[in-house]
């Protein structure tokens, strides 16, 4: 899959690469409204990943509706719409809003934003609050429903088993880590709301705790993400208990990234005899764990 915020809309790789034989895409947060994010600048690249601090600038629910899923309902591919109100009661509406919307398979619930003032990781550091958002989408949806987590938290166990008995579908793990970079010559923060989110291949370690931790205390399939960016890597993350991945940061240097980190899995599938990617989902455990 993409991972959310990475890959736009998927308009723009369509016209670039097969992303019909891609396990999915998911989209950029959506929220009910438009939004046209944070000041600039809004990235900072740091060794091995980039900070983050986009605000979930989107064009709002209603434009993804009528100009969006028309056009994803055409796609070979699943479509998975990221919703990142900032009340959980929103999940709910937001949820009811896509439900039977042709051109959309599946729901992510993005309660681990760490760049917006109300809701995001708020949401997604208390397993109460992140039970409530999941509960208000699976009410009023039959679309199977994801919730992204934050990393943000000492213990992931606590939020992820609250979302699976809230009715989650599967978990994905993880969201961006919090982090700072500072420009020594002007003496401030180079993201002018100072924290943002860190990504690539810096949190890949933290990533696979996380669905390592998460993938030990649930029944729901894990996706993991975080650092992605070879087949190598997506092993590691299915053999640490993930069902799939999503790629995300190492699109921007490159955009067929996704599509490689599939070729490069199937590469390492072949030469290591292993028929069926479930032979290995949770191989590295500890036994009877999966
Ligand atoms: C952003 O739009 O600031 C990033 C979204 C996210 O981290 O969920």
């Amino acid at each position: 899959m993409t991972a959310s915020g990475t890959f736009s809309w998927g308009f723009e790789f369509a016209e670039h690469f097969d992303i019909e034989a891609l396990g999915a895409i998911v989209t950029k947060g959506v929220t009910p409204r438009p939004r046209a994010g944070n000041p600039q600048p809004r990235t900072a690249e740091t060794p091995l990943g980039m900070l983050n601090s986009i605000g979930l600038q989107n064009v709002g629910i209603e434009r993804v509706i009528e100009e969006f899923a028309p056009r994803w309902a055409a796609w070979r591919v699943p479509v998975i719409v990221n919703l990142a109100p900032d009340r959980v009661e929103d999940f709910g509406t937001m949820a009811r809003m896509l439900d039977g919307v042709p051109g959309i398979a599946a729901l992510e619930l993005n309660i681990s934003c760490p760049n917006v003032d109300t809701g995001g990781m708020e949401i997604g550091q208390d397993p109460e609050a992140a039970a409530a958002a999941t509960r208000a989408a699976v009410r009023n949806t039959d679309l199977p429903v994801i919730v992204k987590l934050t990393p943000n938290v000492t213990d992931p166990v606590p939020v992820a088993k609250a979302c699976e008995e809230a009715g989650a579908a599967a978990i994905c793990a993880i969201n961006t880590v919090l982090g700072v970079a500072i420009d020594i010559e002007r003496r401030r923060p180079v993201i002018p709301r100072g924290r943002a989110g860190l990504s690539g291949p810096a949190i890949k370690p933290i990533a696979l705790r996380f669905v390592w931790d998460v993938a030990q205390a649930v029944r729901i399939p894990v996706i993991g993400c975080g650092g992605i960016r070879t087949g190598e890597d997506a092993v590691e993350f299915l053999m640490a208990g993930a069902s799939a991945v999503q790629v995300g940061t190492a699109t921007f240097a490159n955009p067929r990234a996704p599509l490689d980190v599939l070729e490069g899995l199937k590469r390492w599938m072949e030469s290591h005899g292993v028929q069926d990617v479930r032979e290995i989902i949770g191989a590295a455990l500890p036994k009877g764990e999966a």
